[in-house]
Order: structure tokens, then sequence, then C-alpha cells
């Protein structure tokens, strides 16, 4: 993978340097709740406008169906990129048409320009590699060169992150470059005993990185919503609590799995439960009940995981000596639910384990509950695409870049 330095070792003055980032914000309205990846993504963008290239940048935000839709406008993001690089930011309103053209034959050398939201043309996501090739096409009309450093998407197969970079001389960005050396440690030199905490909604986005970890890990600590499909398949009552019956085969299976490895394999003994889901709007008084695990009312769901479940986590962390954390334990957005989430984050600062915090909700949780961030030893910006990497699958964005 050639580096951005060694692309500005050939000059790039006056070159046209199409950069795909993931500036995936959540938003509230048209406010950036956290702005972690656009900081991330910031010192590439820098380093090459310093060096005298025309930078155009382009991401997506949400997953709008290949039409604009104006809640997924990345407007937004261009002004925030221009705070963080003291710099103006020039937006263009569409991806490849008038627009864009008009913006980036206005850039002069040093300056920066960000595209609309790529996936507001359909070409982007398109599984027909004709119609993604058409989008590519137009897009390497834009650049001279190509810099991949949008980490959160190179577990996705689209115009942008895979077909362009086979139509411009590419280098990978100094954040990819950050990332995929951090997630490479993670699967070949580990201190231990490595210990691995996994939450986030759906038990069904993490199968692949427990079969993976099940052969690497020490210990599996399970919280969040996906928690309580591993407690049915333990023949415990869940009430109205996120459950995905159809994985439960594959839950006890990965129980047994756990079992006969000596992975210690390590699932909540207290929750929260309610009635109702809280309002993270005005984020009114919730009164949660606490309950043991293996006995959730029924008409009642687990929102957070119970203070005996945060000591019993905090003690499996404290001797670690490599922790990775993807997915919350639970409504951390709420404060009546966010005391299993900060009980983990605190867990990991408290141990003296390398620290890897993956990205997406984890890494955004970190931040919005007000953790130093610098104190981890790494946070990822990327969410799929860290479980990707650690499940050992081939990323398209990663092998576009590799020739
Ligand atoms: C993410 O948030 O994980 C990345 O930005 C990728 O987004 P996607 O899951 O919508 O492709």
């Amino acid at each position: 993978m050639k580096t951005i330095d060694e692309l500005l070792q050939d000059g790039v003055e006056g070159k046209r340097i199409f950069v795909r980032a993931d500036l995936n914000v959540p938003l509230e309205g048209t406010t950036i709740t956290d702005d972690g990846r656009i900081r991330a993504v910031a010192p590439t963008i820098a380093k090459l406008a310093e060096a005298g290239a025309k930078v155009i940048v382009a991401s997506h935000l949400g997953r709008p169906k290949g039409a604009p839709e104006p809640r997924f406008s990345l407007a937004p993001a261009a002004a925030r990129l221009g705070e963080i690089l003291g710099k103006q930011v020039s937006f263009a309103t569409d991806t490849v048409g008038d627009s864009a053209k008009a913006t980036v034959a206005a850039l002069a050398n040093g300056e920066v320009t960000l595209l609309e939201n790529l996936r507001f043309n359909a070409g982007e996501t398109s599984k027909d590699e004709a119609e993604r090739g058409a989008f590519a096409d137009e897009l390497a009309a834009l650049a001279d060169l190509y810099v991949g450093d949008g980490f959160g998407a190179v577990h996705r197969k689209h115009a942008s992150v895979f077909d362009l970079p086979a139509r411009l001389p590419h280098a990978a960005g100094d954040l990819i470059a950050t990332e995929v050396g951090v997630l490479k440690k993670l699967t070949e030199d580990v201190a231990r005993p490595y210990v691995v905490v996994l939450g986030g909604a759906k038990v069904s986005d993490k199968l692949g990185v427990i079969d993976n970890l099940l052969e690497k890990a020490d210990r599996i600590l399970i919280g969040g919503g996906m928690s309580y499909t591993f407690l049915k398949a333990k023949g415990h009552e869940v009430g109205i609590s996120l459950l995905q019956e159809d994985q439960i085969p594959v839950c006890l299976e990965y129980l047994a799995r756990a079992e006969k490895r000596g992975v210690e394999f390590v699932l909540p003994v207290d929750v929260l439960v309610s009635a109702d889901f809280p309002d993270l709007k005005t984020k009114a008084p919730a009164n949660p009940e606490l309950v043991a695990s293996d006995a959730i009312p029924a008409d009642k769901e687990g929102l957070d995981i119970g203070p005996k479940t945060r000591e019993l986590y905090a003690s499996k962390l404290a001797d670690a000596g490599t922790v990775f954390w993807n997915g919350p334990m639970g409504v951390f957005e709420h404060p009546d639910y966010a005391g299993g989430t900060k009980a983990v984050a605190q867990g990991l600062l408290d141990s003296s384990a390398f620290t890897v915090v993956g990205g997406g909700d984890s890494a955004a949780a970190v931040r919005i509950l007000g953790f130093d961030e610098n104190a981890f030893g790494h946070i990822s910006t990327g969410g799929g695409a860290s479980l990707e990497y650690l499940e050992g699958k081939p990323l398209p964005g990663l092998a576009a870049l590799e020739d």
C-alpha cells in the first residue's frame, strides 16, 4: 500500500486529489453530536492541502436510497471540517453534477471542497458492477489522484471505495494506516488475558466476530440488546426485550464452544428493565426497575446492565492485557440507562491493558459520556469495518489500495 508521504514525494502541487473519507457522523437535525470521524481524517486533508493539492473530499452519510434526501446532507460536515482545518471548505450540492464540476474547477492550490453525500447517487452502492463503474468513471473525471482514508467504509464494495481507486493512481491515508496497524496487532500479537466486550442491538451483527474470537480471546463479556438472545438461549424469560429468536441455535452452539475451549463467556446477571422505551429527546426520568437477568417480567424490556453486572465486568477487565470493546451496554443516550456503558468505559481505563474501542456507537458513547478519548489505547472510526477486519474477512476498500 502506498502511503500519502510517498505520494507527496512525487509532488502533488496543483493536483486534484479525491479523498474518500467517512464523515458519517451522528446528527440531531443539522447539529453534529459527535465529530470524532471528522477530526480523525482532518490531518490527512490538511497534509495534502498544505502540500498544495486541490483536495476533493467525499463521503456517505446515513443510508439514503440513491436519491437526495435533505436530512442526509453533508452540508453540516463541510462547516465543521472548515472549523477544524481553520480554513474555508466549499461545498458542492451534488456529487458529479454541475455543482461538483464547478466547485472543483474553482479550487485553487491548497483549497478544500466537500461533495454532497455519495449515496444520493444510486451508482455508489449498486450491486451491479456496470452501474457502479459508470458512477466511478464520473467521479474519476473530477480528480487526478485518489486517497482512501474512509476506514469506516472499507468493508463496503461501493463505487467510491472499491471501483474508483482502480481508475486513479492511489494511496492509503494516514487514518487507514493507523487503524490497520492497531487491528493487525489484535490479530497477531495480543497481550493476555485478551478480553472482548460486545454490546449493541443485534446479535446477528456480531456472530461472525464471536465465531472468530472464540479461537483467540480468553474472555468474552456480552451486554446490550444482543445479550437477551443469549439469555433466552439459556432458557431465561426476557419479556419484551430485543430478541432474535432465529439466532438462538447459533448462540447455543457458541456457548457450548466457549465451554469446550475454556473461553469465559460472561452474560449479565442483572438488568434495568421498563415497560416503556425511554424518551431520548426530552430525557424525561424513566424510573427503571432492577431485576435479576433470569427474572425479567413478561411485559418489560431490558435497557441496561445492572450494578452487579457492572461490578462483575469491571473485575473481568481489571487484569486484562488487551481489551477490544464494541457496542454499548444499554440505551446510553438516556441518563437512566447510561450507567452500564459508563462502567465498561471506566473498566477499560482502570485496567493497564492496551484498549481498543471499536467504532460506531461505542466510540461516540465514550465521547458523549465525557471520557477523555486520549486515555484509551485507540478509538477506531470503524464499527462494522473493524469487526469485519477481526472476523478475518477481506475488505474491498483495503484490497483496492493494495496494488
Ligand atoms: C459506519 O457507520 O459503520 C460506516 O460509516 C459505514 O456505514 P454503513 O453501515 O451505512 O455502510
